[in-house]
């Protein structure tokens, strides 16, 4: 991260005599949670170890043990109530790597093994680092599993994009274990956002031509569900609203689903004037609405020619209005033009805007990762290529300080 703006880093949270509760699964990545292990203590916390049957196909037990110092725990039945003192005694668990199934076994409630039944008992939070082959990673089914589990809470690191064990290039690559530890200590640390109301914007608005036509764009949602949550986790009180997506309902928020720019302008006023101390708008509002709108479907014809007209400037009226929150916009851009973005942010009186340009590598719509540019009043902050969730707490981070 480089920064123009001149900024001290926070000190960073202690793990000392914190207890965690390493869950490993069986996947090829298995053996790095040796390494997390040892890091983890390295910070003086308490690792207890509870490893799948699968897991023992790719480390040992012995390896753990000596790692973390402790006994290693597998199996439901040897130490009959370990599936309720363990999780007891731990204050965060930690899943590196967890793997397609134990990730779908979490989201459905199956506690059919030491470590699920752990996490079904368990009331604390819970760090998950994904890791498999590419085309499991995209699989629907494990998606929405995936997708499930944050909804609930449940903290999410990574997977990288890179070289796969099995020699394909793709996502699936488990964290980097001090990306590991940044998520453990950020799980132990943060609540900075306790005392904010903070009102998120995600996803696309659908402009009717007729009843079953409409303009919209490629938004996906991601980026404004990932800050939604990321602030939910920090302490936030959160309303999110949301254009049309295929993303889960968040939990542990308000969530308000609306389709068109009119609807999303609407809904955004009454929950700022509501009191909001934070609007972020990552939803990508259409800036343009045909001028009619057909009642009955339009027929087919050689031509047709469409009007548009501009949709209402959400931040410009939410800025310009009473009780004015502080106001975070995006600015998708094609081409590298970050001056355009500043330009933007004061002339929509905003305080803080996120620039990134769609058309690079890894950034824009659809994707789970994105490059940003942090654009505040005092300077900017140029980020690397990393995923939607730790762009969302970068962001969050410039706001907790700014505010601070
Ligand atoms: C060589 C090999 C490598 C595997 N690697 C992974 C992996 O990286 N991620 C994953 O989700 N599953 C992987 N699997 C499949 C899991 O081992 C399998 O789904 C197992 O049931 C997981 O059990 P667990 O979740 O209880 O540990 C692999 C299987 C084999 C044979």
């Amino acid at each position: 991260m480089n920064s123009s703006a001149t900024k001290k880093k926070k000190p960073q949270t202690s793990l000392k005599n914190k207890s965690i509760l390493l869950g490993v699964s069986g996947g090829v990545a298995a053996y790095k949670a040796i390494e997390l292990c040892r890091r983890l203590r390295d910070e003086e916390a308490s690792v207890s170890v509870v490893m799948t049957d699968a897991s023992k196909n790719f480390v040992t037990p012995l390896s753990l043990e000596v790692a973390s110092m402790h006994k290693v725990f597998s199996s439901l039945y040897e130490e009959p109530m370990a599936h309720i003192t363990l999780p007891q005694q731990a204050e965060l668990m930690v899943i590196a790597p967890a793997t397609a199934n134990i990730i779908g076994k979490f989201a459905n409630g199956i506690a059919d093994d030491l470590l699920s039944t752990c996490f079904l008992s368990f009331s604390g939070k819970t760090v998950i680092a994904p890791s498999m082959n590419w085309r499991m990673y995209e699989n629907r089914i494990f998606r929405q599993n995936l997708e499930k589990l944050t909804s609930l809470g449940v903290i999410q690191v990574g997977p990288g994009q890179g070289s796969l064990a099995c020699g394909e290039e793709g996502p699936g690559r488990m964290a980097e274990i001090p990306d590991i530890i940044d998520a453990v200590r950020t799980a132990f640390s943060k609540r900075d956002l306790e005392h904010e109301k903070i009102v998120v914007t995600a996803g696309p608005t659908r402009e009717y031509l007729d009843p079953v036509r409409f303009i919209s764009n490629r938004s996906s949602g991601k980026m404004g569900f990932a800050i939604a949550k990321a602030a939910r986790n920090r302490g936030a009180d959160v309303t999110l609203i949301s254009g049309p997506t295929s993303l889960a309902a968040p939990a542990g928020m308000r969530f308000i689903q609306v389709e068109t720019a009119l609807e999303m302008a609407e809904a955004v006023e009454k929950e700022v004037r509501s009191g909001a101390s934070a609007l972020i708008m990552a939803a990508a509002v259409a800036d343009f609405s045909p001028s009619e709108k057909s009642g009955t479907k339009i027929e087919k014809a050689g031509e047709l020619l469409i009007r548009l007209r501009q949709t209402p400037d959400i931040i410009s009226s939410v800025a310009a209005g009473k009780g004015k929150p502080f106001i975070i916009g995006f600015a998708a851009e094609t081409g590298a033009r970050v001056e355009r973005a500043r330009e933007k942010m004061k002339k929509k009186k905003m305080d803080m805007v996120v620039f990134n340009d769609v058309t690079e590598a890894g950034a824009g719509f659809d994707l789970d990762t994105n490059r940003v540019t942090i654009i505040d009043k005092k300077g900017e902050t140029g980020l690397e290529l990393m995923s939607k969730d730790s762009v969302a707490e970068a962001i969050l981070d410039r706001f907790s300080e700014i505010k601070a």
